[in-house]
């Protein structure tokens, strides 16, 4: 058992006790350190000014006894420090922007941030330089993905292990899209990025990877931690047992996985989170089986590495996942987080409740599995007892004749909540719907299949235009949504038929590009239909 938190800091190993189990890490490097150059703006998770990068070692790294290390094997994830908790350091190599010049020379993206003039106020500059800073050392990506490689590309590791580097703007917009500029203008900073990436050049920090490497193996001690006292403390267990009985003799802890719910608890109400157990560092709840008939995703799964599993079930999960947040968010929130919070406007929950995915849950030694819809039972009541945590959700593929169509509404296109989102998964036999999985979010007090809709669409024959109207109609006897600041109930339901209407005219044969704006599945090398 370690009594303490620790992290690589500038080389050195910062071991941090005594301090509340609830402390931010950027009250950690503001307050404590006193590295002021990383920026509060909102501390929301929505500007992008506190961004710093969390270096790791990539999942498969072999230790430094097996010669591990050798060429690095280091993920650099962006992260927003305001909502991470200082404890979700642990284990990591902790880099902020004071961090990159060296000796006078600015770092190859601070440079192109000067010489394409992308900053102005300066303000949100070093979330941008960090953003940027991530890119710079992310794995390869296909352009025209936005960043997304496929499933089939990724090593063991979850790293890309394709060939030479390309970026496109698309992608540059995308690590940037959770940071927020309000006088520049995002043209120049986009040019900086894409001339930084495109240098080819080497920093420092690709130079001392392998060093880090072993550093942070040390670190890697495998130990339970618990820091604190049995009234106010932050644990981190260490295997899925350590979890179960340390749940189970605090149940009321709060459970913490991203943070990227739980962290505006501390900085937007104010709540004081006497008992923390963090789950990041539990082995085995973040693997990812993709098997030939589903793909399940340890609770502590991020969006950013099940997005290419998900994008392989269906380019609309792919496009979902990355219209998810941002990459910050996406670095750090879990598969888990997003279904165990209940929240009625998450995105994943209607996506997997369309697809049949199934829940486990563990107490104890206990483990039990469920429907994924019958976990959410009211607004902030789902089906779990004291003591009870999200294992893992298992995600079933498509059948050779199943359909699949989801869309995310939302104001903003990045970075923003779903005020609608429509998932829809259709058994076709010949031109006729045999069977139907209809579900929304936004549209009642828990994300929630459409029974009236999923019965009034089988039979429909896809050859018939109109053949969706009543489906549309009979949404009217599953939801009676609400009128909140997202959108109105009148709005909420006539978007949901559109959206119905949508699905049912696509699997119908509409090519994408005369329904969509954007998110063509043409062009996301969709799977025959
Ligand atoms: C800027 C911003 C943008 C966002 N955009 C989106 C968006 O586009 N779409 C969307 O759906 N959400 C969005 N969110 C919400 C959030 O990112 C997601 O809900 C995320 O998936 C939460 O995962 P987490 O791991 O961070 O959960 P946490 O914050 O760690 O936990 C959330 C809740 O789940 C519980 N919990 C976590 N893991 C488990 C487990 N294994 N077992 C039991 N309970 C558990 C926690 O106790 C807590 O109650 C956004 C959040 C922010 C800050
Ligand atoms: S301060 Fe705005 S994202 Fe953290
Ligand atoms: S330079 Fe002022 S907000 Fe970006």
């Amino acid at each position: 058992m370690r009594g303490h938190i620790h992290f690589l800091r500038r080389g050195a190993v910062i071991r941090l006790s005594g301090v509340a189990p609830h402390l931010t890490l950027l009250d950690y490097l503001r307050l404590h350190e006193g590295a002021t150059g990383t920026k509060e703006g909102c501390a929301e998770g929505d500007c992008g000014a506190c961004t710093v990068v969390l270096r790791r070692r990539a999942p498969t790294l072999p230790s430094p006894a097996s010669g591990g290390g050798k060429g690095g094997g280091l993920v650099y994830d962006s992260v927003n420090a305001c909502i991470v908790l200082a404890g979700q350091a642990d284990g990591a190599d902790l880099i902020t922007v004071e961090d990159l010049a060296r000796d006078g020379s600015l770092h190859p993206v601070q440079q192109a941030l000067v010489d394409f003039h992308g900053s102005q106020c300066g303000f949100c500059t070093p979330g941008f330089v960090m953003s940027l800073f991530a890119l710079f050392h992310a794995p390869n990506a296909l352009p025209g993905t936005a960043g997304v490689p496929p499933a089939s590309s990724l090593s063991a590791s979850g790293r890309d292990a394709r060939g030479p580097r390309r970026i496109g703007r698309a992608e540059v917009n995308d690590w940037i899209a959770g940071n927020l500029c309000r006088c520049t203008g995002y043209r120049p900073i986009i040019d900086a990025g894409l001339a930084a990436c495109a240098s080819g050049a080497k920093d420092r920090f690709a130079a001392d990877e392998p060093e880090t490497a072993r550093a942070l193996a040390e670190l890697d001690d495998g130990a339970d931690v618990f820091a604190g006292t049995s009234e106010r403390f932050f644990a981190a267990p260490a295997s899925i047992e350590a979890l179960a009985n340390l749940y189970a003799e605090h149940p009321d802890a709060v459970l913490v996985a991203g943070a990227t719910d739980v962290g505006l608890w501390v900085t937007k109400e104010l709540r004081e989170l006497r008992k923390i157990i963090w789950l990041g560092r539990v082995r085995g709840l973040d693997v990812i089986e993709d098997d030939a008939d589903r793909v399940t995703f340890g609770a502590t799964v991020t969006h950013a590495a099940a997005l290419p599993h998900l994008a392989a079930v269906d380019p609309d999960l792919g496009e979902m996942m990355r219209r998810f947040a941002s990459r910050q968010v996406r670095h750090m929130g879990t598969i888990g987080g997003n279904v165990a919070n209940g929240s009625p406007i998450g995105d994943t929950p209607p996506a997997l409740m369309a697809l049949g995915a199934t829940l486990v849950l563990q107490n104890g030694a206990a483990t039990r599995t469920l429907a994924l819809e019958d976990f959410f039972i009211a607004y902030g009541k789902q089906d779990r007892g004291p003591g009870e945590f999200v294992r893992a959700v298992m995600v079933p593929k498509l059948k050779p004749d199943e359909r699949f169509r989801c869309y995310k509404v939302s104001k903003r296109f990045d970075q923003d909540i779903s005020a609608v989102m429509a998932a829809f998964k259709l058994r076709v036999e010949g031109t006729r719907i045999a069977a139907a999985r209809v579900a929304f979010g936004g549209m009642a007090a828990t994300p929630k299949r459409a029974p009236a809709a999923e019965a009034a669409l089988c039979g429909v024959d896809l050859a018939d235009p109109r053949g969706g109207d009543f489906a549309c109609e009979r949404l009217s006897v599953d939801f009676a949504p609400i009128t909140d600041h997202r959108a109105s109930a009148g709005y909420r339901m006539k978007i949901a038929q559109a959206l119905l209407r949508k699905a049912v005219a696509e699997i119908a044969g509409a090519p994408s590009r005369t329904t969509r704006v954007i998110g063509w599945r043409e062009e996301a090398h969709a799977p025959a239909e």
